[in-house]
């Protein structure tokens, strides 16, 4: 199986588990470590909507809490329930947690509405002119 296609069924597995009561907007995200793992991440929501997480965010916080920090590619699916599926582009905020490990030119987010309907950007593209840890001084440990 193409690793497209893997990445966007391991979404959608991740889809299931979307805690998104409050806007019924179902998230999922398979994220692809430089180790072979694929993390799986969904959004989860809260009553004070604020501590919201995103899909992506999860999976990127579940991949560095387990010691994996260099990506390859992401997977999102996403779509209100009951709605028609369609693309589901990751949020500013979520870019900005890419753009913390992943490297700007390669590394990939596909962005799907079925197994077989996906588009595929590097993450330079969705998000030109970043503020990255490169204008930083301190040392990435
Ligand atoms: N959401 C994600 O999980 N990822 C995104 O990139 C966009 C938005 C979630 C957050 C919230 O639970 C719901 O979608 C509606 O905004």
């Amino acid at each position: 199986m193409k690793k497209e296609k893997e990445l966007i069924k391991a979404a959608y597995e991740a889809q299931k588990y979307s805690y998104s009561p409050y806007s019924q907007f179902q998230v999922g995200a398979a994220l692809l470590g430089e180790d072979g793992k694929i993390y799986l991440g969904c959004n989860i929501e809260n009553a004070a909507y604020s501590p919201t997480n995103c899909a992506e965010r999860t999976a990127f916080f579940k991949a560095v809490s387990q010691g994996c920090r260099t990506f390859q590619a992401i997977a999102i699916v996403g779509n209100q329930k009951g709605m028609a599926p369609d693309y589901c582009p990751p949020c500013g905020v979520c870019r900005q947690v890419m753009a913390e490990f992943c490297d700007p030119e390669k590394f990939q987010i596909i962005l799907a509405r079925s197994l077989e309907e996906y588009q595929i950007f590097f993450l330079k593209e969705l998000l030109p002119f970043g503020f990255g840890n490169d204008l930083l001084c301190s040392d990435k440990e």
